[in-house]
């Protein structure tokens, strides 16, 4: 009995320990937008992807996301809107489109305000392209 509690223990702790602090990959988060957003945002990011016809609602130019925030990206919003812990329709709404394609390893990302997020590692390489791309 004694074991199976320190075996859980550990698991438990070792969980959040296990996240490492590692630069992001804009290349590979390039990517990712290419394949998993771009149909819908754009290959630049600006709107207009080939599924814009028949979509209800016009996917928002993203280089314009660190502007319309007061010349801060808003990291921990973008992040929260593509892994669905702030579901939106179009990405899903309950049934997110991304979050479980992009489970896998977490890495800490230090959010806008300072407070570190944890984020699954392609969604944080999704962030860093996306970011690079600010106007
Ligand atoms: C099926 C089309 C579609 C795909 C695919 C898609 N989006 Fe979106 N996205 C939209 C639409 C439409 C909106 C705006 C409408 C809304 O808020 O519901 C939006 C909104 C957003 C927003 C919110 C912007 C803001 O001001 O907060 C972000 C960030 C975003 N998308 C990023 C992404 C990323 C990154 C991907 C790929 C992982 C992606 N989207 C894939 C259609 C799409």
């Amino acid at each position: 009995m004694k074991l199976i509690h320190v075996a859980i223990l550990t698991g438990l702790l070792s969980g959040p320990v296990a996240a490492q602090e590692a630069e992001s990959d804009i290349d590979a988060g390039h990517g990712l937008y290419f394949t998993f957003c771009a149909t819908c945002h754009g290959d630049d990011a600006k709107g207009g992807g080939p599924m814009v016809e028949v979509l209800k609602v016009e996917p928002p130019d993203l280089t314009g996301l660190k502007a319309g925030n007061d010349g801060i990206f808003p990291t921990a919003r973008v992040a929260f809107r593509i892994d669905g812990r702030d579901p939106i329709p179009s990405h899903g709404g309950p049934m997110p489109l991304f979050g479980q394609l992009f489970e896998g390893d977490s890495v800490m990302v230090e959010s806008e305000t300072g407070q570190p997020l944890l984020l699954g590692r392609d969604i944080a390489d999704v962030l860093a392209w996306l970011e690079s791309v600010q106007e």
